[in-house]
């Protein structure tokens, strides 16, 4: 397709398809879960684990009840707590570094690489200190970050690497899956996921202890301290019909993704941003890059001036080392891990929204615009958005 042949319509706004879609297949073994008067995990969530280990090419996959949860058992199987320092990336969702207070230990927000705003090892370097125990890394919408020199770093001082691959079910580095690269992969299987079961996610590894301790935390009749972050039954159920389906969906966002590519290639001072030349994305968002100097307008009014037409070009999300968990305004009930008297590490006497992450700001203030292109988006409404985006670079041309 051609950017003339957008010109397809004399539709002014469009109604964006929503995602997800549950059909029937998800109907039908929602009811068998009832009929089957089992609910909570059993069967239907083994089997769900047993075809998720396969797809993400490790050795081991736990169902809990969603990411957050995942999270946090990932970075308790890990003995992390008071006095230990995780670095993660400040662009991402709140559970990536809440799930860090979980444990009473102290989250280290890190600079992102401008090619895959991720963190990467040279930024993550400049943080190490000897409180560190484990590294967050996100594939933020599905774009894999520079995995190998951060498991070369990682192995050099003894840290442990998770990855939040909650975006990036089926995105490849290297040839190898995220979320099965580092020591520990966490998934998100909310409504909004592509692998979507309303509530849901599972932990992966391919050290056998490390399963071991997931799977004791993960449920009560255990000595040590442990928690129901169990997957119900429904969620192992719609999991497993998702499965089936992610990779189909995966191959739309992408041929959406190429469609959009191929088309703002007309459109001066827009374009997609594609993943590093050794990984594929899977576009849970694409991300457009902005260039200001040739627009009379910010981001955020040209976003505003797209999106009134139906199409949801949106700035993305805001850095976390601002949000309230880590500026408290009255002090929560545990407390707060870097102002403790035992903690002299790193975040001693600083205040978290006084951190400055240059790199990072500057993309999302200026730069990144995320588009949704999931299923059943098809080549009708990339040619609308094209034809939008296009009138506004024009509007807006310097
Ligand atoms: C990157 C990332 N990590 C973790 C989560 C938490 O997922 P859940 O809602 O399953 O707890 C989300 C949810 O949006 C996310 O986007």
């Amino acid at each position: 397709m051609h950017c003339r042949d957008c010109i397809l319509t004399e539709k002014k706004t469009i109604s964006w398809p929503s995602w997800p879609q549950y059909g029937n297949d998800e109907r039908k073994v929602v009811e068998k879960v009832i009929g089957s008067n089992q609910l909570f995990a059993a069967d239907r969530v083994k089997e769900f684990e047993e075809n998720f280990l396969i797809y993400t090419g490790t050795n081991f996959a736990k169902g809990v009840g969603n990411a957050t949860q995942g999270l946090h058992l990932a970075l308790a199987s890990l003995d992390i707590g008071v006095g230990d320092e995780v670095i993660v990336t400040p662009y991402t969702f709140i559970a990536s570094a809440s799930s860090i207070l979980m444990q009473n230990a102290v989250p280290v927000f890190c600079d992102c690489d401008p090619h895959t705003r991720a963190l990467s090892a040279e930024k993550i370097a400049a943080h190490i200190s000897d409180r560190t125990r484990a590294i967050v890394v996100v594939h933020m919408f599905g774009y894999p970050a520079d995995m190998d020199p951060i498991l070369e770093l990682a192995q050099k001082h003894g840290l442990c690497v998770i990855e939040d691959a909650s975006h990036a079910y089926g995105a490849e580095y290297k040839g190898r899956r995220c979320g099965g690269i580092g020591d520990i992969g966490v998934f998100s299987m909310h409504q909004r996921k592509s692998l979507s079961a309303g509530d849901g996610g599972v932990v992966t590894t391919n050290d056998p202890e490390i399963n071991e301790k997931i799977y004791r935390l993960r449920s009560f009749g255990h000595k040590q301290l442990s928690y129901n972050y169990r997957m119900t039954e429904f969620a192992g159920a719609l999991g497993l019909i998702q499965l089936g389906k992610l990779d189909s969906h995966n191959r739309v966002r992408q041929d959406n993704a190429e469609l959009l590519d191929r088309l703002l290639e007309e459109v001066d001072g827009l374009g997609v941003i594609k993943p590093l030349g050794c990984a594929t994305s899977v576009y849970y968002r694409v991300l457009l890059h902005f260039d200001p100097e040739k627009f009379n307008c910010s981001l955020g009014e040209f976003s505003s001036h797209v999106q009134e037409s139906g199409v949801p070009l949106e700035m993305t999300w805001k850095l976390l080392h601002k949000h309230p968990h880590f500026n408290p305004e009255k002090v929560p009930a545990r407390g707060l891990p870097w102002e403790w008297s035992m903690y002299d590490g790193v975040m001693k006497g600083k205040k978290y929204d006084s951190l400055s992450f240059p790199v990072i700001e500057n993309l999302c203030d200026n730069h990144l615009l995320e588009l949704s292109v999931h299923p059943p988006v098809s080549e009708k409404e990339i040619a609308f958005a094209v034809q939008v985006i296009a009138s506004a670079a024009v509007k807006f041309s310097r």
